[in-house]
């Protein structure tokens, strides 16, 4: 029988605890899948009195996580701390410095230090593995680096801040505004410290930028990242959307195109049939479209903390298995720089606007829409007790620089009353 394989786990909260759980609970189904006993020989966290919900009494303390991760005894260093920087980076690197195989479920680390951290991996004959940071249980790493290795990736793209999908989906079903809704999710605990890490679409970016890397061959480029969060989106829109069909997501999408590589995150709209459209509360989906497999679709829990523990081990499973895979599916140093397309692909654009109700006040925006070569595909005013009625126009697809040209047309027209809203409609 091989060695054990011995973990270092630094970090004892949500995902640390779900992870010794699954070591104790499951020793004997590791031992038979992996030919060889998973233990756990020393553990981190910052408050040694604090309840763990686990069993920890068995294994060494290490309050300093660097200290853990250069220890001897241990094979694998698992990173569930958190943060960019700080004890996680250090302690990363440490135990690459080290010779120890690092597990990781922190998508801001690798998202800023990704690349370094590959290289030096790699340069040192080690791995880091990330399953659990995209995502949660959805072994959507595994399926990009293994299952679908043999595709040229077309776009990946997903729901993947389950805090977001809640707030959209609690907003429609309850027809509460955005600031309740996200009250709510701060009393039941579903928001990060840094509540803008949901909100602002930072954590779901992190995640999409991580995926473009293994479906593009290339560098982690999250500053590249479009950006936009769901502060802004109101219960109106949300209603008015789902009249003609569709419902609005924090979507994030990753393509390359003939420009450079496409990395938004925003509020999009997607026909309300769709497996996109269906998701509701927490759960996260990702959908995956190769040049030969064409479109996979992958839905499941993207937190808590069983589905996380669940992803950490199985990259444990995988290191314990002997596979070596490249931190980004292939060498760090082969992964080129992205070049970052200076625009979002043309797409058909959701417009709501505040049209005073006179003659020819349609006509006008007509033509504005005209003059900036857009073509209308659908439209609809709803009925009005004021002197302003809602209008509401689907587009034809068209680029968001023409779509800016023709909202400061609107304004200059004198019958468009404050500001035109403009949502993408992503064809998923
Ligand atoms: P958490 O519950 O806040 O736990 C963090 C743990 O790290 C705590 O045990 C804390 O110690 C320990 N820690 C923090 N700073 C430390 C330091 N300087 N030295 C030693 N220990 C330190 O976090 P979590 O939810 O488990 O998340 C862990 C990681 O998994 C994060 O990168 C997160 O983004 C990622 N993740 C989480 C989920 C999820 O559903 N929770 C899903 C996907 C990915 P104390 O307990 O003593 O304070
Ligand atoms: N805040 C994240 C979410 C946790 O809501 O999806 C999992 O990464």
């Amino acid at each position: 029988m091989p060695e054990p394989l011995r973990l270092g786990i630094a970090g004892l909260g949500t995902v640390g605890v779900g992870v010794v759980k699954i070591v104790q609970n499951h020793a004997e189904l590791l031992r038979l899948r992996t030919g060889r006993e998973i233990a756990i020989t020393a553990v981190s966290a910052r408050d040694r009195t604090k309840n763990r919900d686990a069993d920890i009494s068995g294994y060494a303390w290490e309050t300093d996580p660097v200290a853990l991760a250069g220890r001897k005894d241990i094979d694998v260093f698992v990173e569930v701390m958190g943060g960019a920087n700080g004890p996680a980076k250090a302690a990363t690197e440490a135990a690459i410095a080290a010779g120890k195989d690092v597990v990781t479920a922190n998508k801001a680390l690798l998202a800023h230090h990704g690349q370094a951290l590959a290289e030096a991996a790699e340069t040192a004959g080690r791995v880091i593995r990330f399953e659990a940071a995209v995502a949660g249980g959805i072994p959507v790493v595994k399926a990009l680096t293994e299952g679908l290795a043999g595709n040229r990736l077309k776009r990946v793209m997903g729901v993947m801040n389950g805090t977001c999908n809640y707030i959209l989906t609690r907003m429609e079903n309850a027809g509460l505004p955005y600031e309740a809704v996200f009250e709510e999710a701060r009393q039941l605990g579903y928001l990060e410290a840094d509540p803008s890490l949901d909100v602002d679409g930072i954590d779901a970016g992190h995640k999409l930028s991580l995926l473009a890397s293994i479906a593009f061959g290339t560098k982690v480029s999250f500053d590249a990242v479009e950006l936009e969060g769901i502060g802004h989106v109101s219960i109106e829109d949300i209603r008015r959307a789902a009249d003609m069909g569709y419902r609005i997501k924090l979507l994030g999408v990753a393509q390359m195109t003939g420009r450079g590589l496409e990395q938004r995150m925003s509020p999009c709209l997607v026909p309300a049939e769709s497996p996109l459209g269906q998701l509701q509360g927490g759960t996260n989906m990702v959908v995956l479209e190769g040049d030969s497999v064409g479109q996979i679709v992958m839905r499941g829990p993207g937190a808590g903390q069983g589905p996380t523990a669940s992803a950490v081990m199985s990259d444990v499973i995988e290191i314990a298995r002997g596979s070596r895979i490249a931190t980004f599916g292939q060498p760090a140093l082969s992964l080129v720089d992205a070049i970052p397309a200076k625009a979002a692909a043309p797409a058909p654009y959701y417009l709501r606007m505040e049209l005073l109700d006179k003659p020819g006040a349609l006509a006008k925006v007509a033509a504005v829409l005209g003059d900036a070569g857009i073509s209308i595909d659908r439209m609809r005013q709803y009925g009005h007790a004021d002197i302003s009625a809602p209008v509401l126009i689907v587009t034809h697809k068209t680029t968001r620089d023409a779509i800016d040209l023709a909202i400061r047309g609107f304004a200059a027209t004198g019958v468009v009353e404050g500001q035109t809203v403009a949502i993408r409609i992503e064809e998923v």
